[in-house]
């Protein structure tokens, strides 16, 4: 491509065109100029999903595709499957609770609804609960909670990734509890969780605030229960016997 083509593509902010130009089919002039911008939008557009994608901070890539529906996963009566994959639930700033024991899927699903909501143009933060209380109070010490607050304002929808495995001081118990609070009916939260309602108060210390809690998350919320063994385990399992089958 020639230094003009180049530096016009830069001054016009066409950031998706000098590499692919080439391609293009050319018809006749006016198709190949659609054909042009065609490619500088789509480009334009999966740029924003990589954006939108990172800004999440997925700790791993897990898709919907990827995802075996299995009777491990029970949906309850306010959900079907494609209104799920669809992310309904975002756009009535519903909440998503997926409720089970350990290596059930909780989080490979959790996470493949936050990378599907990316593909949406929509704005997703992936915490791990612990780590999420950890910020929350070293901000809160050191005097820009309100700051790390307004970087997820923007948000559609916040992850919370395994509550109940590390129980909180009551400082990042309230803290946690605000955030929640901060959400409610105005964006979706999911929750990956091992506990069953009546459990949380023991990693929330307080019968109160976990009774508080618990309530506003419900209220608009869709609790889906994992049963069954580990996927993990099952796994291990399978990968054991064929070895021993093998030799
Ligand atoms: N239904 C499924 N289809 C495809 N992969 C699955 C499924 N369920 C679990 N897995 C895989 O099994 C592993 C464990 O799943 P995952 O981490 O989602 O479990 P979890 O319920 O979050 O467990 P934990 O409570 O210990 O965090 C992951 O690698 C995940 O991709
Ligand atoms: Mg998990």
């Amino acid at each position: 491509m020639n230094d003009d083509l180049q530096q016009l593509c830069k001054t016009l902010h066409l950031a998706h065109l000098p590499e692919g130009v080439e391609k293009v089919p050319f018809d006749d002039p006016r198709s190949f100029l659609a054909g042009v911008l065609r490619q500088e939008v789509e480009g334009r557009h999966q740029a924003r999903i990589a954006r939108l994608i990172k800004k999440a901070k997925f700790r791993e890539r897990k898709t919907l595709e990827a995802y075996e529906w299995t009777d491990t996963v029970q949906l309850p009566a306010t959900l079907t499957q494609p209104s799920l994959t669809s992310l309904q639930f975002i756009d009535h700033q519903e909440n998503v609770i997926l409720m089970g024991s350990s290596g059930t899927g909780k989080t490979h699903l959790a996470t493949a609804l936050g990378q599907e909501a990316c593909q949406q143009g929509k704005e997703v933060r992936f915490f791990q609960v612990a780590s999420l209380v950890q910020q929350l109070e070293e901000h809160f010490r050191a005097g820009t909670l309100g700051k790390f607050k307004r970087g997820l304002d923007k948000c559609d929808v916040l992850i919370l990734d395994e509550l109940g495995y590390v129980p909180f001081q009551k400082e990042g118990a309230e803290l946690l509890f605000h955030l929640i609070t901060d959400c409610y009916e105005r964006k979706s939260v999911i929750v990956t969780t091992n506990l069953e309602f009546g459990q949380w108060n023991r990693i929330f210390g307080d019968n109160r605030l976990t009774g508080a809690l618990v309530d506003r998350l419900v209220h608009h919320a869709h609790i889906i229960a994992f049963k069954g063994e580990s996927y993990r385990l099952k796994h291990a399992l399978s990968h054991q016997k064929s070895i021993h089958s093998s030799s």
